[in-house]
């Protein structure tokens, strides 16, 4: 008999058609997300869930007896309690790697947008002010080759942020992280640098941490306060990693020059959120790895890692806090 698996959210019908040949499944198909009431029977029998985001946490695996791996098709898995995980003997997966280079361009997406204020002049030119106005100044942004950008959190992403940063725009690049990156700081010239002093010396500040306790509101006011007025910030990891009033409050008091945002602490964003209303704030709906391809990849690596974890087998992307549960 095939072991049972739920699938919470669409996926292509190929990557659909791989987990059918291993196990029995259902899936979600609706746009909508899944309401928690009909996920929880669903779960109920199954030994797989193949998620795009909600809390897996005691309360969820408790409805959820029979579950030995849960599945995420994204890289961050902050919606994972790995402790509560750990208890059940619950495996959790991610999807790293397939992703890196498409957020990477998408930060850079940002960067460029926010700089040379690509979204508000994009406006103002549909709205047919082009030419009405005499001086060319008032559409003047900053440039983005030869400056200075500093990486907070150098994974998998930051490095090909870097690469981007150093090979493309020669830009020097100042990166802090849990450990040193020896090949980043040859091949691109990366300088180590405690938070502090990169916050001081960048023009650019991008933050690609993940979310977990550690990291809850990591760049918060002292932080803003020690970036440089002309300085902008870039979020593309997780929008609790920021503490967005103090953001918005160096936004308003000029502390920064701007930011480019593709992540908010509630999403979707809020209507009447103050960024919404700031020109000189690029603001993006969580699109960061959303490129037909690295979608499709996410959605196969994924169900890789789920096929593994119900049929005895080790999936190749455990998360980090729960390595434990395979090497028992
Ligand atoms: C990820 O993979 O974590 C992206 O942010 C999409 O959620």
């Amino acid at each position: 008999m095939k072991p049972k698996v739920f699938i919470s959210a669409p996926i292509p019908k190929e990557v659909e058609d791989y987990i059918g040949q291993y196990c029995d499944y259902r899936i979600w198909n609706k746009k909508e997300a899944i309401p928690s009431e009909i996920l929880a029977k669903e779960v109920a029998d199954v030994e797989g869930l193949m998620t795009k985001k909600g809390a897996i946490d005691k309360a969820f695996l408790e409805k959820a007896p029979q579950l030995k791996v849960v599945s995420t098709i994204s890289v961050g898995y902050d919606s994972f309690d790995t402790d509560a995980m750990k208890e059940k003997n619950v495996l959790g997966t991610h999807t790293p790697f397939v992703l890196d280079e498409t957020v990477a361009d998408l930060v850079f997406g940002l960067i460029l947008s926010a700089a040379r204020r690509l979204p508000e002049l994009d406006r103002w030119v549909k709205e047919g002010q082009w030419g009405k106005e005499k001086s060319s100044e008032r559409n003047f942004g900053v440039d983005v080759h030869h400056t200075t950008l500093g990486i907070i959190g150098m994974g998998r992403i930051g490095e090909k942020i870097a690469r981007r940063a150093a090979l493309g725009f020669e830009m020097n690049v100042l990166y802090n992280s849990h450990s040193r990156k020896p090949e980043a700081e040859e091949k691109y010239g990366a300088q180590y640098s405690d938070v502090d002093a990169l916050l001081g010396a960048s023009d650019f500040v991008v933050v690609m941490l993940p979310l977990n306790q550690e990291t809850h509101h990591y760049i918060g006011e002292e932080q803003f306060n020690l970036m440089k007025p002309d300085s902008i910030f870039i979020n593309c990891a997780r929008g609790q990693v920021v503490d967005e009033k103090a953001l918005v409050q160096a936004l308003q008091q000029k502390k920064i020059r701007g930011a480019g945002l593709d992540v908010f602490e509630v999403e979707p964003v809020e209507q009447d959120n103050p960024l919404l209303k700031m020109d000189n704030v690029v603001t993006l709906p969580h699109i960061g790895s959303a490129t037909h391809d690295t979608r499709f990849d996410m959605a196969m690596r994924a169900a890789e890692n789920l096929v593994a974890g119900v049929t005895g087998k080790v999936p190749p992307d455990v998360v980090r806090e729960l390595k434990g549960l395979i090497e028992r």
